[in-house]
Parts: C-alpha cells; sequence; structure tokens
C-alpha cells in the first residue's frame, strides 16, 4: 500500500493505483475525458492534469500517473483551473457544437465540463471539420466532426473486444478516428464504443431523436438473453423500452454487452406480441378471457392420461418455483426444461466426476488465468461478453488460450492462441487424449482421485496417437495442450452449451470434468472448470430441480410418448420446440397427437400456432424475481414496463394456476424468494431486497469438488461425406427469440449456411448466392455465407431460424452427411 495526500486528505491505496484511481477512492472528483475504469491509461485529453509538489513546474495527468509514498497532490488551484479550461478550449477548436440536435445533449461529458469550466468563448480559431457522417449501418452513427480524440472506442475495440475497428489516422490536427480504409463500420455491433463515447460523435441509431435523456426511466435488471447474465440498465419512456443505458456499476460485466443485450430489446415492444389468451374454436384460434383460458389449461393438467410440462430457461428463479408447485398441485411428473437434454445432462456429466453441477470459479477470474482451454470456438459466441474477459486475459495478462473447436472462430484469431481443430463431432475423443496424456506422460495430479486404474484400461484406446488419426488433431499438439493446462498457476477450461449442441452433452461434460481434475484445475483456488447453460437462467433451472420426477419423464420422453398419443397434455412454456428442437418431425407428431397442447409464450411461434391454448406472457422486462448466471450469481430481475394487454408474467399465470388447482398461491417474488433459498443449502439466506447489484455468488467465489472421482467415457461420433452438416448458434442470435428483434435481424436478418472459401470456390458459389443443402433426406434452401472460418468440407448453419427445417435433418446428431449446390 502506498500513503499520499490528495487536497489535505491523507490516502492510503495498493500501489498500482493511479493518482486519478486514489482521488476517487477518496471521494475528490477530478475531471476526465478519456479516461474509462476498465480500460488501459492512455493519457490523451489532458483534463486531468493535477499538480504534484514533488514535480513541481509541469501539470501531471492524474490518469496516468501511478501514486508514490508521500505524493501530495493538489487537484484544485487557480492555475489548474485555468490550463483545464485551456485545454477545453482546445477541444472545442475544431468541434461542432451541435448540441440542440445532438442525442448526447444531457449526458455530454464535453457539454458537463464546458459548462463547469465556463468555457463561453474561444480564444483559438480553427478550420471545423466536414466529414460525412457514417450512416452505413443500422447500429450506429459517426459523426467525426464531434469527435474529441478520446481514443476510449479505439481502446475498447482493441482490449476488450478484440476486433480493432478502429484507429487514429493522420498526424496533428488532421487526426481522426478512422475505419479500416476509411470506409463504413463494419463490425460485430456490440455497441461497446458508442457506450463509452464521451461525446455524440457515436450514437446508437435505433435510439436517435426517441428521448432526451432526461425524460428516460432507468431501471437496473438483467438481460435476458444468454447464460453470462449482463446486468443492464432499460432506458424507458412511454410504457418502452427505447435504448439500453450504458451503467458499468452493477454486476461483474463492467457495462459490457453484446449486441444481443445492446441492440436486441426490440422484441419487447412488438406489435406482434400476443395481448390475449387464445383458444381454438373450429379449428381455430380465437381470442378468450383469462377465466376460460386457465380452466382449460387446469383441466389439461389433470388428464387422465398424463400431463407433460416442458419450459425454457429464461423463467426467474421465483416462476420456476412456483412451476414446480403447480406440477406438484396437478399431480403432474413429468417436468423438464429446454429440451431435457444440453445443459441438463452436461451438468449431470460434471456431477458424476466433481459431484457439481455448476461452474467452480466466477467470470473475473479468468481475466488473470494463465491458461484456457476453449471448447468450441464459438464461445464467444453462446457466451460473448464472457468471451471478452477471455480476450482481456489474452490480450492484456498474455494467457496461453486454447481452443478446441471443429471450425475457426474469433478466439482462433487471438494472439496467443492455439487451435486445436478437429473433425467435428469429436471434441469428446480430444479431451479423454489429453486425459490419457497426463496421465501416461506422469503429469496428471492424482492425489485423492478415485477410479484411476479403471479409467486408465477403460481409456486405452484414446491414447493420443490413435486419436489424432481420427480427429485430425496431431498427438504432439494433444499431449502439449494438455501438459499446458496441468502447468498452470491459474487454469480454466471453458464449455459454452445450448440446444444446438444437445449431442453427445453428458460425454462432454464428463470429459471435461475428468480432465479439470486430471490438470488439478478442479482444485485450485480460483477459476477451473466453466459449464455455461446457453439462456439466461439455465443454472437456476439445474439449482431449483426443474426435472422429471422419478417416476416421470424428461422433455425427449415426454414429445415420444406424446407423438404415440400416449400423453394427454402438453403444457409447453417459453419454447418453441419446432423450431430448435432436434428431431423437429416428432415434435410436429407430438403437438398433433398429444389430447391438448398448451403453449406460454410472448408471440404465436410455429409452435404456438398448434397449440389448444395460447397463454400471452411476459418478457425479461416486465419481470420481477432473480436469475442465477452461469457462475452461479443471482442476481435481481426488475420490470421496467408493463405487459401488453393482457398479457402477464409466467409468476401471475401460474399464481392463477395454483388458485384453480384449489392451492394457495404465494404473495410475491419476495415471499418466494426466501422460499426457495430456505429450500436450497448453497443459496443465500437472505431476503430478495438484500442483493446488492453485484449479485449473491451461491457456493462463494470458489466451489470446490464434492468428489473426485475419474468416470471413463466413450468417445463422439462423426459422419462421412464430402461435406459434413453441423449447426449452432450464431452471435448475433440467442434461441429463436432475438428473431423477433430488430437489431440482430437487421445484422444476420435470415437463415444461411457458411462454407469455406475453397469449396465456394470449387462450386462457384459466392457470398449471399440461394443454395439448397441436401441432408438427412431434407432439402434445406438457404443463403450461402463465405468466409475463412471453416475447414474444407464443413458447412454450418445457425440454429435459431423458423422454417428452415434444420432441425428435421438433426436428429440427435452432431453432424451429418450433406450435399450442397448453388440453386
Ligand atoms: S460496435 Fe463493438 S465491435 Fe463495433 S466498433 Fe464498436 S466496439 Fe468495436
Ligand atoms: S469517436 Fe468518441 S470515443 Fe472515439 S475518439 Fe472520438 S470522442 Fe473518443
Ligand atoms: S446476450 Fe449474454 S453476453 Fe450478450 S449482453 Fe445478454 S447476457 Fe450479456
Ligand atoms: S483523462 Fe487523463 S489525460 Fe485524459
Amino acid at each position: 500500500m502506498v500513503n499520499l495526500t490528495i487536497d489535505g486528505k491523507q490516502v492510503t491505496v495498493p500501489k498500482t493505483y493511479t493518482i486519478y484511481e486514489a482521488a476517487r477512492e477518496a471521494g475528490i472528483d477530478i475531471p476526465v475525458l478519456c479516461y474509462a475504469k476498465k480500460l488501459l491509461p492512455f493519457g490523451a485529453c489532458r483534463v486531468c492534469l493535477v499538480e504534484v509538489e514533488q514535480m513541481k513546474g509541469r501539470l501531471i495527468p492524474s490518469c496516468t500517473t501511478p501514486v508514490t509514498e508521500g505524493m501530495v497532490v493538489t487537484t484544485t488551484s487557480e492555475e489548474i483551473r485555468k490550463v483545464r479550461k485551456t485545454v477545453l478550449e482546445f477541444l472545442l477548436v475544431n468541434h461542432v457544437v451541435e448540441c440542440p440536435v445532438c442525442d448526447k445533449g444531457g449526458e455530454c461529458e464535453l457539454q458537463d465540463l464546458t459548462y463547469e469550466y465556463e468555457v463561453v468563448t474561444n480564444r483559438f480559431v480553427g478550420e471545423k471539420f466536414h466529414y460525412p457522417t457514417d450512416e452505413n449501418n443500422p447500429f450506429i452513427e459517426r459523426n467525426m466532426n464531434r469527435c474529441v480524440l478520446c481514443g476510449r472506442c479505439v481502446r475498447v475495440c482493441d482490449e476488450i473486444v478484440a476486433h480493432g475497428s478502429y484507429s487514429f489516422v493522420e498526424r496533428g490536427f488532421e487526426t481522426k478516428i478512422a475505419t479500416a480504409f476509411d470506409r463504413g463500420l463494419h463490425c460485430e455491433f456490440c455497441g461497446q464504443c458508442v457506450s463509452l463515447c464521451p461525446v455524440g460523435a457515436l450514437l446508437p441509431r435505433p435510439f436517435k431523436f426517441k428521448a432526451r435523456p432526461w425524460q428516460l426511466k432507468e431501471v437496473d435488471t438483467v438481460c435476458g438473453y444468454c447464460g453470462n447474465g449482463c446486468t443492464l440498465t432499460l432506458g424507458v419512456k412511454d410504457n418502452q423500452v427505447q435504448t439500453i443505458r450504458f451503467n458499468d456499476k452493477n454486476g461483474v460485466n463492467d457495462g459490457n454487452l453484446c449486441i444481443r443485450g445492446r441492440f436486441g430489446y426490440s422484441y419487447v415492444n412488438s406489435d406482434q406480441r400476443l395481448t390475449r389468451p387464445l383458444v381454438r374454436k373450429g379449428g381455430e384460434l380465437v381470442e378468450t378471457s383469462w377465466d376460460e383460458a386457465l380452466e382449460a389449461v387446469a383441466n389439461g393438467l389433470k388428464d387422465s392420461k398424463g400431463a407433460g410440462i416442458i419450459t425454457g430457461a429464461r423463467l426467474t428463479n421465483e416462476e420456476f418455483f412456483l412451476l414446480k408447485r403447480l406440477a406438484d398441485a396437478a399431480g403432474v411428473t413429468s417436468l423438464d426444461h429446454s429440451g431435457g437434454e444440453c445443459y441438463k445432462v452436461l451438468t449431470e456429466g460434471v456431477k458424476d466426476v466433481l459431484g457439481l453441477t455448476a461452474s467452480t470459479g466466477t467470470f473475473p477470474q479468468v481475466e488473470t488465468a494463465d491458461v484456457i482451454l476453449s471448447i468450441r470456438s464459438d464461445f464467444y459466441e453462446t457466451h460473448p461478453v464472457f468471451g471478452m474477459v477471455v480476450n482481456q486475459a489474452v490480450k492484456r495478462h498474455e494467457a496461453k488460450l486454447l481452443v478446441l473447436a471443429d471450425k475457426k472462430g474469433k478466439f482462433t484469431k487471438l494472439p496467443n492462441a492455439e487451435t486445436l481443430l478437429t473433425r467435428p463431432g469429436l471434441e469428446v475423443d480430444v479431451l479423454n487424449a489429453m486425459c490419457v496424456a497426463l496421465l501416461e506422460g506422469g503429469k496428471a495430479r492424482t492425489e485423492g482421485v478415485s477410479g484411476i486404474d479403471e479409467f486408465k484400461q477403460a481409456m486405452a484406446e484414446f491414447a493420443p496417437a490413435r486419436v489424432a488419426e481420427r480427429t485430425g488433431v496431431s498427438a504432439e499438439a494433444i499431449v502439449a495442450a494438455a501438459e499446458r493446462l496441468a502447468e498452470a498457476q491459474k487454469g480454466a477450461i471453458l464449455l459454452g452449451y445450448g440446444l444446438p449442441y444437445t449431442p453427445a452433452s453428458r460425454e462432454l461434460g464428463l470429459a471435461a470434468a475428468n480432465l479439470a481434475l486430471l490438470a488439478g484445475l478442479a482444485d485450485q483456488e480460483e477459476a477451473g472448470l466453466y459449464v455455461c447453460g446457453e439462456k439466461a437462467n439455465s443454472q437456476g433451472a439445474i439449482d431449483l430441480g426443474v426435472l422429471p420426477k422419478e417416476d416421470g419423464l424428461g422433455a425427449q420422453a415426454m414429445l415420444a410418448a406424446a407423438a404415440e398419443g400416449k400423453l394427454g397434455s402438453l403444457y409447453i412454456i417459453g419454447e418453441d420446440p419446432l423450431t430448435t428442437y432436434p428431431d423437429g418431425d416428432r415434435v410436429e407428431k407430438a403437438l398433433a397427437n398429444a389430447g391438448f397442447v398448451v403453449v406460454q409464450d410472448l408471440f404465436l411461434s410455429p409452435t404456438a400456432a398448434k397449440a389448444d391454448v395460447v397463454l400471452p406472457a411476459a418478457s425479461f422486462a416486465e419481470k420481477d424475481g432473480t436469475f442465477t448466471n452461469a457462475e452461479r450469481r443471482i442476481q435481481r430481475v426488475r420490470p421496467g414496463i408493463t405487459s401488453p394487454g393482457e398479457a402477464r408474467t409466467d409468476y401471475a399465470i401460474f399464481g392463477a394456476l395454483l388458485e384453480k388447482l384449489g392451492a394457495q398461491a404465494p404473495a410475491g417474488p419476495a415471499e418466494v424468494f426466501g422460499e426457495l433459498c430456505a429450500g436450497l443449502a448453497d443459496y443465500p439466506q437472505i431476503g430478495l431486497d438484500e442483493i446488492g447489484p453485484q449479485g449473491v455468488v451461491w457456493g462463494g467465489e470458489k466451489l470446490a469438488p464434492k468428489t473426485r472421482n475419474l468416470v471413463a467415457v466413450g468417445g463422439g461420433k462423426s459422419a462421412e461425406g464430402r461435406f459434413l452438416l453441423t449447426t449452432g448458434s450464431s452471435l448475433y442470435h440467442s434461441g429463436s427469440t432475438t428473431t423477433h428483434a430488430d437489431g440482430p435481424l437487421a445484422a444476420v436478418p435470415e437463415p444461411y449456411v457458411e462454407l469455406g472459401r475453397e469449396d465456394a470456390a470449387e462450386l462457384g458459389i459466392k457470398d449471399g448466392d440461394s443454395v439448397t443443402v441436401k441432408a438427412g433426406g431434407v432439402d434445406l434452401k438457404l443463403k450461402a455465407k463465405v468466409g475463412a472460418r471453416l475447414p474444407k468440407g464443413l458447412l454450418f448453419a445457425p440454429s435459431h431460424f423458423a422454417g428452415t427445417g434444420l432441425n428435421r435433418v438433426f436428429r440427435g446428431e452432431a453432424v451429418v452427411a450433406a450435399e450442397v449446390a448453388k440453386g
């Protein structure tokens, strides 16, 4: 620690602090423009100049100067004020002053400083720039005439997003921020640069002229999309979410968001939302009263042929709790979530080895990991903001990044990244071979680990040399990666998961946990194994046990039973199985042959259109309660708007159904939160309002394994053919909900199939061409996306879009043989 004096106040801070950080901690305000908490010090603007007694004769930038013992700092004096005012005058020399029409008005840092320092005239005269405004993309307006060259956009895009869209070009007075070749912005549109721009040079286009900042009601909540659980702040006016506001004070995402969280909010305002319950009469879905609809659902749940309930994983913990109570009240034992496979089965695999069904560490711990293994390069696509933590680990702290995947992705382009490119469907084989390499090479941590001999015997077929032959990853690379991981002081294995990845879920969970154990990561003080569910509350669904009872059916078994006419009713909540579940033909049969189908959702999805009763539900922006993210962080979800028409929260619907069944509904989410925590040993015993802005991580920052038991696991299954087709997530979409959101749709408006340049050239296919992919007896009509990501012979089609027929091709396989041709 270092002791110093700031404005006469004694301050003690860590020696890594700058003067600015020390002052901030002491509650002393120093103005800044180029400084941003999450970026490395830069020192571009000179607005933060202060006087240091030991450095007399010049003023010192406080944001870049480290504290030293005994330093005496003055942050305000007549001279400092004069110099800051001069700095502002310089900044305003060529800055167009358009405050009346600039969307940043009212929250512009330059405007605020100009006001505070009373810069009413300018002694300097210079030419104003007349750069054309870049409006070539639907997300971000770039008006470089307003830029103050603080470099925050350049740095955030490089240091955190790792996209590197911007640089400073030219010199002196001509300096400006430009994109490659000074063309329009073309990037992943996460909006981080917009969040950090202190002036109106970068603005979110969807919010243009919607409201002045002071007209917005700000509501802190949690993103409703993925298991990253980013906190965000809704900007609400006229009962509509008008924008997402930058807020780096809550949660652990430092205000970082991906395109889905930043620009994917419009679906909550959509006029396509369901607003009244519907019931099928004479073959048509017609509007009805809540009472009639709920009566029908309550009767359906009591069907003598049995009922099944399948829910999505975007309900709050409190809603899951009520749903379980509802299932009990109706005597329904077949209850499951998210297809019943994917994340649930993955955590079952991890549990067999480590006795845990959750990640062992927290996200921020990964920033200082020295070795990271990402299983599937598209981890950045399923959990982008956690991916940004990985970017920082690699770029700032020089972590070694190992990527085990069937295609290249964003991670593979990072410096210090090494990609183990495997034949599709065989990631488990490579993980197994890494375990075998550690055991054979004497590098495995085996203390306290049981089942070693049986494991060694059963895993003989996964010797690295043999695995190399079938996966295409060299034996040397497998051994080196395993050893690197075992040598890590602080290592992390990341496994992002979701519905498109159901095949071999259990095997992947087992294999990753075996490796975490043998490499010694599971027992490290920080980081370890990260199992990350796809949806906002996938972890909550596991924690609360939204699972079938012993005599009940899982989701896939329910669908199979319904398809055979053996299930009286099916109640589907927040899911569109017809679009996203594997084996779409079976789902269709299940919906046709179940005696009675209820769908509770925001939109009339393809699944809802087949239902007997449709209940209009609320979005995340209308809910009160908690989500638990993929690092076990329980965070507050708060309502910013009321639901359209008669739509209700899932919580209110379950409560009303409980009453229909003669049971009592609890008063509100606060009461239920208390009850659910009391029933879960690991959950904190606190009230809903005691959850602070950073949330509460159940089990603490480090979750120690309860067991250390190696479990042998079989390999994966690939396919043979000139082309192999795989499916998964796109960065721009999350499940099918984003296909109702303007932002993600503007980036990726339609389904596509991706193929490598070499294949495309051989087939005469160009980017954007219409192509036919034939696989599993199904013809898929898709747009071609040609790039450098996919190895020769591999095709990839994301799973988000309704009507593509992709889930009729995949019936439980990770990869299928396919043909592709233009037309
Ligand atoms: S939107 Fe994101 S990726 Fe695009 S330039 Fe800004 S920070 Fe970079
Ligand atoms: S565009 Fe904004 S963030 Fe980027 S350098 Fe200019 S003022 Fe700073
Ligand atoms: S989609 Fe996931 S990563 Fe993106 S902002 Fe939302 S929670 Fe964060
Ligand atoms: S904030 Fe310190 S130099 Fe810009």
